[in-house]
C-alpha cells in the first residue's frame, strides 16, 4: 500500500522510525549503523530503510525541511505503516546562554511560529511536547553516557532566512532554548494519532555568539546522537 509520498508497502516500515532532515543522512545511518539495511522508498528521492540494530528491526527515514515536509512523512508512518514512535535527529541552531555547539538538546516541548495547529481547531494554544516515556529513556541513557544534553522548550520555526530583526528576542526571554524547524509537527501529529515522538538535537550554531560546529565536531556530535537515539529506539 504506497501513499503519495512513499513506496513502502505495510510491514516495510519498523515500529520505530528515526528521522534525520537530509534523506543522505538517512542513507549514511543506514549503512554505518543498521545491520542488513534494505531501501524501502526513494520518491522524491526522500530515502528510508529498513534494517536491525542489536537484532531489533529500525527504520530510518528522511523528514526534509519544516513542518509542512516532517508533517507529510510522519502522518503518513504512524498512520498508514502503523508506526508507534518516531525520534527525529536533528540539528539545532542555540538562542540560550546555557546551550553551546555540541550540546545535545531533548526537546520536552516545541513552540512554534507557524499555523500548523489551526487543523485541530482548538479554543486555545496547544503545547507539543515529546513522549515522556522516549524522553525520560534518553535524559537517563545519556546521563550514563556521560554527554552533556539540556531538557527544555524549542522553538520550531517556519522560516530559517527571517526578515524580522528582533523575531527571536521574545523566544530569547522565555527560556526557548535553540530553533529549528521540523518538531512541533512531529510532536502533533504524534498528540492526534495516539503515538509517540522525541527530537534530539545537537546544537549545530551558537545564533548568539555566530560560533558553528567545525567539521570533525560536527561528526563526532552526530555519532553521540544517534548512538543515544539508537540506545533508546
Ligand atoms: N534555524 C533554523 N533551523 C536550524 C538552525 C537555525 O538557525 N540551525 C540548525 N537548524
Amino acid at each position: 500500500m504506497a501513499t503519495p509520498h512513499n513506496r513502502g508497502e505495510k510491514g516495510d516500515f519498523a515500529r520505530t522510525v528515526l528521522m534525520p532532515g537530509d534523506p543522505l543522512r538517512a542513507k549514511f545511518i543506514a549503512r554505518h549503523f543498521l545491520e542488513n539495511p534494505r531501501l524501502v522508498t526513494d520518491v522524491r528521492n526522500m530515502l528510508g530503510f529498513t534494517g536491525t540494530y542489536g537484532g531489533k528491526e529500525i527504520s530510518v527515514m528522511g523528514a526534509g525541511m519544516g513542518m509542512p515536509s516532517m508533517g507529510i512523512y510522519c502522518h503518513e508512518l504512524f498512520s498508514f505503516y502503523d508506526v508507534d514512535q518516531i525520534i527525529r535527529v536533528g540539528t539545532a541552531g542555540s538562542i540560550s546562554q546555557d546551550c553551546k555547539v555540541r550540546d545535545i538538546v531533548l526537546a520536552e516541548g516545541a513552540c512554534t511560529n507557524s499555523a500548523f495547529a489551526s487543523q485541530y481547531r482548538l479554543k486555545g494554544t496547544f503545547a507539543p511536547t515529546a513522549d515522556f516515556g522516549l524522553l525520560n529513556a534518553a535524559y537517563t541513557a545519556a546521563g550514563k553516557s556521560g554527554l552533556s544534553v539540556k531538557v527544555g522548550n524549542v522553538l520550531s520555526s517556519d522560516t530559517f532566512y527571517c526578515d524580522d530583526p528582533d523575531a527571536n528576542d521574545g523566544w530569547i526571554r522565555m527560556g526557548v532554548l535553540c530553533i529549528e524547524m521540523e518538531s512541533a509537527a512531529l510532536y502533533m501529529e504524534a498528540a492526534r494519532l495516539h503515538k509517540k515522538a522525541l527530537s534530539i538535537l545537537t546544537i549545530s550554531d551558537e545564533i548568539l555568539t555566530g560560533r558553528e560546529l567545525s567539521s570533525d565536531q560536527r561528526e563526532r556530535s552526530f555519532t553521540d546522537m544517534m548512538e543515544l537515539a539508537l540506545s533508546i529506539a
